[in-house]
């Protein structure tokens, strides 16, 4: 049988290194969209692997700039994207590079024939669309439910990269707790979120939750920082009042910067627990990256 041909775009990031890997461990044709080379050479800021001379082709292009994106679907058989803005940029909003972006490979894809597109949005997105960043996830879905071709839209909760963040506030003797931190969610490892794609590209599931093995709430997530770092952070409560003042403050300087603290808001008022899938744990993560 011809070997299936897979696109990764956002391939330099932290879950699209680890989708090249799975992808390529199981026998795929691996062509990967980045902004720079160079990035896919060394391993990732979260320990992610080094995949430049581990695919078959590494493509560079800018979603932001069609004209580098020409022929990037050509004999791909199946594209995964987790493209998207997550660090502030003052050039460009989610909506250019999540909803633009994607849609612009989306168009591509189809004038290829890819088989599946599948796709990279938030776990409870839909509690969450005052978010523009959500709302820009969510559009693309939107998309890709009516272009007729056949898809998987995986809603993750947050990556154990994300968690990393208690690690560096124990180690900086603070815990900030926004509101009372007592809600719950399942943080999930990439590598174990690169085989729920893998497994969907399989499939014919259209729609997948999907976390990690352990339910915390956000106040054991910081207990668990203090613990595996040996050190004993002063708790710093904010309540959530003052966590909505500071999201206004936020707004009048940088949309995104104010899309990270609504998000942060946002999950602090809500349980985000889904599927328990996976094998990795976080406390083994925060050990790895102390
Ligand atoms: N972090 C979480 O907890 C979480 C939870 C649920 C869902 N998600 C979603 O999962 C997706 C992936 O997250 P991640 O942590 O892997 O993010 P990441 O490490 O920041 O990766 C994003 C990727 O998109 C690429 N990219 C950004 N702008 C681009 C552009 N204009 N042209 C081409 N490539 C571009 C980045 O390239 P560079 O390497 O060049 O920057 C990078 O490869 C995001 O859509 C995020 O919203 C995240």
């Amino acid at each position: 049988m011809k070997k299936q041909k897979a696109l990764i775009a956002g391939g330099s990031g932290y879950l699209g290194r680890y989708v090249a890997q799975e992808f390529k461990n199981r026998g795929y044709h691996v062509r990967v969209l980045v902004r720079n080379p160079e990035k896919i050479k060394t391993t990732g800021e979260h320990g992610e692997p080094i995949i430049h001379d581990l695919v078959d082709e590494v493509i560079t292009g800018d979603a932001t700039k069609p004209e580098t994106l020409l022929g990037i679907c050509d004999d791909i058989d199946i594209v995964f994207s987790s493209l998207g803005l997550t660090k502030p940029d003052f050039k460009h909003t989610s909506f250019d590079i999540d909803y633009r972006g994607n849609k612009r490979i989306l168009d591509l894809a189809i004038k290829a024939k890819v088989k599946k597109f599948i796709y990279i949005s938030v776990f409870n997105a839909e509690k969450m669309l005052d978010i523009s960043n959500i709302q820009a996830h969510e559009q693309f879905a939107g998309e890709l439910r009516k272009s007729g071709m056949e898809y998987t839209i995986i809603r993750p909760t947050g990556y154990f990269s994300d968690m990393l963040q208690f690690l560096n506030l124990a180690k900086m003797g603070i815990m900030p707790i926004l509101g009372d931190g007592d809600k719950r969610s399942n943080p999930i490892h990439a590598a174990d979120l690169a085989m729920v794609a893998a497994d969907a590209a399989e499939g014919d599931e259209r729609d997948i939750d999907a976390g990690g093995p352990d339910i915390f709430t956000y106040r054991e997530v910081g207990e668990l920082a203090a613990s595996v770092t040996g050190t004993k952070p002063m708790l710093l409560s904010i309540p959530l009042w003052i966590g909505e003042g500071l999201l206004t403050v936020s707004r009048l300087i940088n949309r995104d910067i104010a899309d990270i603290f609504s998000f942060a808001l946002a999950v602090s008022k809500l349980d985000s627990v889904a599927p328990q899938l996976g094998t990795h744990h976080l406390a083994d993560f925060f050990k790895e990256n102390l």
